[in-house]
């Protein structure tokens, strides 16, 4: 419990080869874990924290005195960085989605193992609780949330227990919705499935709650924008949504077709930046064996040119 161990540091810090002087973007500063091992590379590197959730910001504190002069903390969505003033900076990173803080907070409710109100907000200050989003909003963008971004194959039978049971008080809970989803789910699948059947419906509905794509989506570009000439921007993801909206964007930042049905003549694409690698680096059995986290992280890197 409370222990986030950062993914493919290693990859990371050999992307962004952090120079005395340096100066980073951490857009998801977590516990710390990047942050703290791009600070003590050189007692001259600067960074620049980012979090949505006022937790991070308390745990970035001791950081803060630990590094003071070289460590800022910003509270704010990384989905609105063009309201960020600093710029130039060498390298920036985002490691998506929730932190190990997050899922063993039982009272945020990311959790189905936990019995928590069923809120799921990386800031709790901002936006509806997955209680009143799946209330309240049109049946299609819980179709979106539990097909598309969660990926599950009963989504079906899940969208329909859940506005069935609108009103009812079944999804002011964890509990509550983890045996809608239980009571729908068929015993073959439980007996197979390595996953509890409720892991991908609550994936879905976190990304959609949090609207999670279009943070990424937005941001991408602006931080290309805040890099300097030379400047690195690292992006580790867990979701093949997520992969394909970093692929997409910096392939055409590289010059290249984003996808096979791409047609944009080369006279026209422009070349602003050289990708590390055209296959996304994944975490190695070492690190999957020891952080059943990283085991879905890829991680994709552009140098700005
Ligand atoms: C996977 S954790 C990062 C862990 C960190 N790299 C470490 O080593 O401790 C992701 C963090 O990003 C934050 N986050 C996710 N989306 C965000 C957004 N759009 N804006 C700001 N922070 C965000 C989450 O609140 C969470 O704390």
């Amino acid at each position: 419990m409370g222990v986030h161990i950062p993914v493919l540091l290693d990859e990371v810090l050999e992307c962004f080869s952090p120079q005395a002087g340096g100066k980073f973007l951490d857009c998801t500063f977590g516990g710390g874990g990047h942050t703290r091992a791009l600070l003590e590379r050189d007692d001259s590197i600067k960074v620049v924290a980012l979090d949505r959730d006022p937790q991070a910001q308390e745990r970035a504190s001791g950081m803060l005195s630990e590094f003071s002069g070289r460590l800022s903390f910003v509270d704010m969505n990384f989905g609105a960085l063009e309201g960020l003033e600093d710029s130039e900076f060498d390298g920036i990173l985002f490691d998506l989605g929730v932190s190990s803080f997050q899922l063993d907070e039982r009272e945020r409710g990311f959790s189905f193992r936990e019995d928590a109100p069923l809120d799921m907000r990386m800031d709790p200050r901002s936006g509806l609780a997955a209680a009143d989003w799946l209330e309240s909003v049109e049946p299609e963008e819980i179709v979106n949330a539990v097909r598309n971004f969660g990926e599950e194959k009963n989504w079906r039978s899940i969208v329909r227990v859940i506005l069935e049971a609108r009103g009812s008080g079944k999804l002011k809970t964890t509990a509550g919705l983890v045996s809608l989803i239980e009571d729908v789910t068929p015993e073959r699948v439980k007996r197979m499935s390595k996953n509890h059947p409720a892991t991908r419906s609550f994936q879905g509905i976190r990304i959609a709650v949090n609207e999670e794509l279009a943070a990424i989506s937005n941001a991408l570009p602006i931080a290309f924008d805040k890099l300097k000439t030379g400047g690195v921007v690292c992006v580790i993801s867990f979701h093949s949504l997520e992969d394909r909206i970093v692929k997409r964007q910096f392939r055409r930042l590289a010059g290249l077709p984003v996808d096979a049905s791409d047609s944009t003549p080369m006279q026209l694409r422009e070349k602003k930046a050289e990708m590390f690698s055209r296959r996304p680096v994944l975490a190695g059995e070492m690190e999957q064996s020891l952080n059943p986290r990283s085991r879905s992280a890829k991680m994709r890197a552009l140098k700005k040119l």
